[in-house]
């Protein structure tokens, strides 16, 4: 089998042209919708990710703030922040770039920001409600991760889903997300006993490791669906988690990297501020 192409930055275009119209529809009303974006250091790869979140926001009419700190910056001074961004009415959606420096715990920060202005779903009162299966705004990969499973029109209700990868990012909330679609969901870790024959069970395989190439052909059930979220960089090049062109050859459907799984994220941040500004 010749997998077909689950093509993300074709879905991330279409759903960022419905946004626009809703966005100028907000305008119109008077509601200017409003992000934040934190981004502490200089890791470059968080400099690449917080610069097309920017200019994606003004592709579409938010209004975006970047906010540089330097990479000495104390959990003090980056909490002090969030709470002016807490208090500020033109800002409906906060989002802090991780990895953070080591002086600062992530937890303490997802935790400061209000769970109203929670744009990539974080705080442990989101997180707790998507347990609960109550709404929220979701994490920004799962949900994307999710709509590109819906776009191949396949019914995921009873489907053995395996996810790659345990982070509280992307592993352990798209696991819940598939769960609430009904499919029959067993996530993967570093400690998994067998990892190869856990993922040739699966009807849809979500690769989230970190790990470049990690998931060869033999692991691959014909006809899988498979979802590539890792970006590395191997010897110059970006590369996934997943071994591309002979994936392709096991896989029914599979996300290419890069233009799979990383333009949607972006989208469903913008889709996530929008109906944040929509409920403020
Ligand atoms: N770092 C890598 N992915 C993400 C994400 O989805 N949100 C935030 N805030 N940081 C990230």
């Amino acid at each position: 089998m010749t997998a077909k192409l689950l093509d993300g930055k074709r879905l991330s275009a279409e759903i960022r042209d419905s946004i626009r119209e809703e966005t100028a529809c907000l305008r119109k009303g008077g509601i200017v919708p409003g992000l934040a974006v934190i981004l502490v250091g200089d890791d470059p790869a968080s400099r690449i990710y917080v610069g097309r979140k920017a200019e994606s926001c003004l592709e579409v009419g938010i209004a975006s703030s970047l906010h540089r700190l330097p990479a000495s910056t104390s959990q003090i001074e980056l909490l002090e922040l969030i709470g002016r961004l807490n208090g500020d009415s033109s800002i409906h959606g906060i989002l802090v770039q991780l990895p953070l420096p080591p002086q600062i715990a992530p937890d303490a920060v997802l935790a400061a920001i209000r769970p109203e202005k929670d744009v990539d779903g974080f705080h442990p009162v989101n997180m707790g409600r998507l347990v609960a299966g109550l709404p929220s705004s979701r994490p920004c990969t799962p949900k994307g991760i999710l709509r590109l499973l819906k776009a191949t029109g396949i019914p995921l209700a009873g489907k053995e889903a395996v996810v790659i990868g345990r982070s509280n990012i992307v592993g352990k909330p798209v696991a819940l997300m598939l769960l609430e679609e009904n499919a029959t969901v067993t996530i993967c870790h570093s400690r998994t006993k067998d990892l190869a024959g856990q993922a040739r069970r699966a009807d849809i395989l979500v690769a989230a490791i970190g790990k470049p190439r990690l998931v060869t052909a033999d692991m691959i059930k014909e006809g899988a669906v498979v979802i590539d979220v890792g970006i590395n960089r191997l010897e110059g090049r970006l590369v996934g988690d997943v071994d591309y062109g002979p994936a392709a050859q096991k896989a029914s459907w599979i996300t290419p990297v890069p233009g799979g799984v990383g333009p949607m994220t972006i989208a469903m941040l913008l889709e996530n501020t929008l109906e944040l500004a929509r409920k403020h």
